[in-house]
Parts: structure tokens; C-alpha cells; sequence
């Protein structure tokens, strides 16, 4: 059987295999940000069915910086409880789960008719709005914002929280040069791009003590000088190290048109070099789609395997490769992000009303 059914330990908690569902944002949720009933039994279904270490979907730290208003929130201590529900439901169904925690920046809605916040007035890619700089003593805020929520995670039962640092919101944003122009302490070398989502992970590490997970989500690519950001990437694998991270997992911008070009593990080349440069286990994630892919990643060095498409399509999906199924049946056509509020399903091959 293939070495990715293997189990394995992350700081304290045991995982049963090195399948990770990479945190996936649904439709599901209840529009004040309490989890709802069907996200429920969504990471039930998934837990039930062998997944060895779920990342639920992105929750806010703050109300400004939710994507939409059906996104989950962790803001407030009052969320806790209906975060308790999806953890019991996962740890009685066998599994374990981290929760990934975020601010989208300028990826954010605008509430109030205010514009969104970011490190400088760079809009979010694709999009034409220009976000409102953050002065640094709101940074110190929103650092604060993001200790406040792992605490409630971990009141809330998660065994774990993972720091949303990728796709462009607003802790990537401080990170990537192409969007972060800032003179301050918060802009220029790779020191100052970090230091905010440092200061959070930091931040989390003293509050939570050095044996619960703290893991990071990065961009391993950016879209102008991506030589130069894999120096920033050996920077950051260094200095999550020292700081007690408990795993790196990578992602880069542009998984959605590799993904429609039919290209699998679109980043391992490069996450694999960073592996061997910085002894801190990493996951993949981005077009793994057959246990023949995910031998190639482990063998590659990688610690393990994320997936996140092919769960909305499958949530079953490792029961199905463990009873001798090849690959998922996802075609990366990335209609999910938004099929479901145009048609009520949300795969190209569910029936309507999934
Ligand atoms: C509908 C949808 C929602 C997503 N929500 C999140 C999210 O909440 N947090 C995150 O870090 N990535 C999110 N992603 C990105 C995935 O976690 C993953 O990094 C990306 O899809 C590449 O993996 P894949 O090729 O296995 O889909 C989302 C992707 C999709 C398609
Ligand atoms: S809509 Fe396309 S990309 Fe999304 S899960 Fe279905 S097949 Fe995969």
C-alpha cells in the first residue's frame, strides 16, 4: 500500500495517514459567521471517510476582513460553541482538524461602503478596487486579532490552527513585493515583509505553548522576480523553524489556470529543493490528484499531500483510493468557486442541489 497511508505525528497529536484536506472555503455558512448545520456534516463526511488531517475553511479574526458574508468567523468568543460542534463531530468520526485563521485584506468585502485594508494601495489581483494602506498601529491590531483567534480555536477543540500567509490576502500581501510598497518597518527586505505574520505566529506560540500546532499556509511562487522569492522562502522556512512551527504548506498564485491546463503537483520541484534546505516538514498542495501523484510528492522528500478540489468533488476520496480507486475524478475546472450560487451544486459532476 502506498507509504501515503502511513501514519504520522505533528508536534502532539497522531495523524492516521498524510492525506491533508487544505482549508476550502464553502457556501454553507450561516451569514452572522456561526457554523452551520451542513458545514457540520460536511467535515463529518470527510472525517468519516479517512482523512488523516482536515484544515477546516478560513475563518475571520475580524469582521473587516471577511471575503464574503457566509464566510465563518472567529472574532469573538461568542463563535466559539458553533466551532465546537464541527470539532466533536470530526474527533468522534476519528479525525483530526486544525482551523485556518485569516484576514483577506484587500480580498475582503467592503463593509460600510469603506474600502478594504492592505499593506499599500495595490488592489487585490483581479480585482480593480484600491485598498486603504493599514497604519502600523492598526498591523498591531490585526497581529492581535489573529493571537485572540487561535486562542478561541483551541478553546473551541481544534488540535491545531494553521496562519492563512498565501493567495494574496492580506498576511501574503505583506509578504509578496509585487504587493507590499511600503518604506516603513513593515516594507522592503524579507525581514520587514514577514514580520507581521512572524509577530502573529509568535504571538500564538507564547500564548498556546510549543506543543500545540501552529502551522503556516504560504505562496510558494509570486508573479514577478519568483527567483529572488525563493531566497524570501528560505528566509521564512528558517525563521518559522526557529519560531516552533509545526509544518510549512505551500500553494502559489496561479493554481487555478495550471489547474485547467491538466498539470499535476504543480509546486513540488521547488517545495521539495526548500525541504531539503530547511528541516521542517511541508505539505504540498495543488494539483495532487492520484495516489500515483502523491507517491511521486513523498518520494520527493515532501512530508505530505494536501488536497482541496478534489474533496469538494469526492469528500469521499480516500475511502475510494484505499478500496483501489487510481484518482480523483475532479478535472481542476475550478467552476466551484462559484457553481453553487449560480446553480445550487457545487461540482460539474454533482446532480443540482448538492
Ligand atoms: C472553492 C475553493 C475555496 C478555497 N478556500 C480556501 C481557503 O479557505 N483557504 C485557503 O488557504 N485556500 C483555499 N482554497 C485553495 C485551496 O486550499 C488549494 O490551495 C488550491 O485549490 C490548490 O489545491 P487543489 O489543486 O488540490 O485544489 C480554496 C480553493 C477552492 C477551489
Ligand atoms: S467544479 Fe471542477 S474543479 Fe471544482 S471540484 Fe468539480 S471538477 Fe473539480
Amino acid at each position: 500500500m502506498s507509504k501515503v497511508f502511513d501514519p504520522m505525528e505533528l508536534k502532539n497529536i497522531r495523524l492516521k495517514n498524510r492525506i491533508v484536506r487544505s482549508a476550502t472555503v464553502d457556501p454553507f455558512g450561516n451569514k452572522g459567521g456561526t457554523v452551520s448545520d451542513a458545514q457540520v456534516e460536511l467535515y463529518r463526511t470527510l472525517a468519516e471517510n479517512n482523512v488523516g488531517l482536515i484544515i477546516a475553511a478560513q475563518s475571520g479574526v475580524a469582521d473587516a476582513g471577511r471575503i464574503s458574508d457566509d464566510q465563518n468567523l472567529i472574532s469573538r468568543d461568542s463563535f466559539i460553541d458553533s466551532h465546537r460542534r464541527l470539532t466533536d463531530a470530526v474527533h468522534k468520526a476519528g479525525s483530526k482538524i486544525i482551523l485556518q485563521i485569516s484576514h483577506c485584506g484587500a480580498g475582503a468585502m467592503s463593509i460600510d461602503g469603506n474600502p478594504p485594508m492592505a499593506p499599500s494601495d495595490v488592489p487585490y489581483p483581479g480585482s480593480k478596487v484600491i485598498p486603504r494602506p493599514l497604519a502600523v498601529a492598526e498591523i498591531e491590531e490585526i497581529i492581535g486579532q489573529f493571537i485572540a483567534a487561535a486562542v478561541r480555536a483551541k478553546a473551541a477543540g481544534y488540535d491545531g490552527v494553521q496562519v492563512h500567509g498565501a493567495h494574496g490576502y492580506l498576511l501574503s500581501s505583506f509578504i509578496n513585493p509585487v504587493q507590499n510598497k511600503r518604506t516603513d518597518e513593515y516594507g522592503g527586505g524579507i525581514e520587514n515583509r514577514f514580520k507581521m505574520a512572524e509577530k502573529v505566529i509568535r504571538g500564538i506560540v507564547n500564548e498556546l505553548g510549543p506543543d500545540y500546532p501552529v502551522l503556516l499556509k504560504i505562496n510558494s511562487n509570486i508573479e514577478e522576480n519568483d527567483e529572488t522569492y525563493y531566497s524570501d522562502l528560505v528566509y521564512v522556512a528558517k525563521t518559522c523553524k526557529s519560531l516552533g512551527v509545526s509544518a510549512i504548506e505551500y500553494s502559489g498564485y496561479n493554481f487555478t489556470p495550471l489547474g485547467r491546463k491538466g498539470l499535476h503537483n504543480y509546486y513540488m520541484d521547488r517545495v521539495s529543493a526548500l525541504r531539503r534546505e530547511v528541516d521542517l516538514p511541508v505539505i504540498l498542495v495543488g494539483g495532487v490528484r492520484s495516489l500515483q501523484d502523491m507517491d511521486a510528492v513523498l518520494s520527493s522528500g515532501i512530508d505530505m499531500v494536501s488536497l482541496s478540489r478534489p474533496f469538494i468533488c469526492e469528500p469521499d476520496l480516500v475511502t475510494r483510493l484505499r478500496n483501489g480507486q487510481e484518482k480523483a475524478t475532479c478535472i481542476s475546472c475550478s467552476k466551484c468557486f462559484y457553481l453553487y450560487y449560480k446553480e445550487g451544486r457545487r461540482c460539474v459532476f454533482h446532480e443540482a442541489k448538492s
